[in-house]
């Protein structure tokens, strides 16, 4: 695989590093994103770290930016590392004089001794590592032990959309080699294998199922008119090929029918894995609990359920019934969304934890009926914080959000970025009608650029 090998030898030099701060007995900070890879991520590099006797602290951030940089050394850390961010931070972070890494998978055009990335190798960060995977490889060349935690890494990469491809697939190699994972080809919806077929249905929400996500009566016609459901206590996986064969089948016609996207119909069935250690048995379902504990906050329940710690699974589970309630009452703020000529944009305040989910179940569920791309926009004090989503239909014709967000919001003392189909920024509150007109623009010279090209 072009560019594994250097990656490789990336992470071994930054284990080595690591290996070199612990034998000083240095207290390392790691600092990490707030989504399921970042958790995944940082949850990872505190295990591998305390497996070698390191000493560590672990911060979990939705973004950091430059000037929060000073905070982060209050406690004078001697040895900081940012999981899953802080690639664009590079020169401000060696400005701190402190020992330092980065782990991470976001494009950048940085590079240097300190940072693991794959782009900086030719290494597609967007689809085939995650910043979980990279922390993998970095913890694996510390100590090949720590391969047992590499259903951590496959955790991060499916809640980054991410599948078995690239470097995830060596590391599900390494997972099912040591008896972690089992791969399955299966229809990929969360309680499949341990709750009824009506919870699996009404808590799912990748893919969101309008009509069915959330809605317990239209559940109940649903599984009454397809014939799916005539014992309400039973599991997916107890259904029979065939009728499990007419529920995917049921399910993709009738998102299609709502403007899903084909992709995210998609979502429903495929190559996907059993989770066989810890208390919870497929990845979509980690991937659901560490979204859900994510987005409330409650990091140390998504860290303990990671850990494998048993007494964890009923705080989590408490947090999905939670999580999935706040994600409906977001859905319903979709009718207040803004079209202009190539964006559809949204105004929220209060539901920063959530703009990201709800931005991609608008892009993909059937939301956006042009098929444009979705911007959120979240006030916060004198800055708007910025997420955006589009669905891979549009990235084939030529968007790049992140790159359109670094551009724009760099026009208007913000920063920005992130990957073609998810990105986000953060901008001052005064600019954000010419913010709004700017990006409408950028979008459309994008996607007609690609057009020209054709
Ligand atoms: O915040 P949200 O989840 O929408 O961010 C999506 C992506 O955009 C993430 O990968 C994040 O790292 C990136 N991002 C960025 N700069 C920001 C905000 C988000 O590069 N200011």
């Amino acid at each position: 695989m072009a560019g594994m090998e250097e990656l490789c030898q990336g992470a071994s030099d930054a284990a080595a590093r690591i290996g070199g701060g612990i034998a000083k007995g240095s207290l390392f900070t790691i600092v990490t994103h707030t989504d399921v890879d970042g958790i995944s991520a940082g949850t990872l590099a505190f295990l591998a770290l305390r497996n070698q006797g390191g000493k560590a602290h672990l911060l979990f951030s939705p973004h950091v930016y430059p000037e929060d940089l000073v905070r982060l050394l209050s406690d004078d850390p001697e040895f900081l590392i940012f999981c899953d961010m802080g690639s664009d931070l590079l020169p401000e972070l060696v400005k701190l004089g402190r020992d330092f890494l980065v782990l991470d998978h976001h494009a950048t055009d940085n590079e240097g001794e300190n940072l693991v990335n794959p782009s900086t190798v030719g290494m597609d960060g967007t689809r085939d590592i995650s910043a979980s995977g990279v922390v993998y490889l970095v913890a694996s060349a510390l100590n090949p032990v720590n391969a047992d935690l590499s259903h951590i890494a496959l955790c991060g990469a499916f809640g980054d959309m991410q599948t078995l491809r690239g470097a995830n697939e060596r590391i599900a190699n390494d997972a099912e080699s040591r008896g972690l994972v089992r791969r399955r080809k299966e229809i990929r919806l969360i309680g499949r294998r341990n709750r009824s077929i009506e919870y699996s249905l009404r808590y799912t929400t990748l893919p969101f199922i309008k009509g069915l996500s959330g809605n317990p009566v239209g559940i109940r016609n649903f599984l009454k008119e397809t014939g799916v459901g005539d014992d309400p206590k039973k599991t997916i996986s107890e259904l029979d090929d065939d009728m499990e064969r007419v529920l995917i089948s049921n399910l993709a016609e009738r998102m299609v029918k709502n403007n899903a996207s084909t992709f995210e119909a998609e979502k429903l069935f495929g190559a996907t894995l059993h989770v066989l250690t810890g208390q919870v048995p497929t990845i979509e379902d980690l991937v659901d609990y560490i979204e859900s504990c994510g987005s409330l906050g409650r990091y140390s329940t998504a860290f303990a359920l990671l850990s494998g710690d048993p007494g964890s699974l009923e705080g989590a589970e408490r947090s999905r019934l939670e999580y999935k309630e706040k994600i409906l009452q977001g859905v319903d703020l979709f009718k207040s969304a803004v079209h202009l000529a190539n964006i559809d944009y949204l105004v929220l305040e209060g539901w920063d934890e959530y703009a990201g989910k709800l931005c991609g179940i608008y892009a993909n569920a059937g939301f956006s009926g042009h098929q444009r791309p979705i911007f959120t926009l979240s006030l916060d004090g004198s800055n708007v914080k910025v997420s955006a989503r589009t669905n891979p239909r549009l990235v084939d014709r030529g968007l790049d959000l992140g790159r359109a967000l670094k551009a724009i919001s760099s026009r208007f003392e913000g920063s920005g970025g992130g990957h073609d189909v998810a990105a986000g920024a953060k901008i001052p509150a005064k600019s954000i009608e010419d913010f709004v007109r700017e990006l409408d623009r950028e979008v459309g010279l994008q996607l007609a650029e690609e057009e020209v090209e054709e």
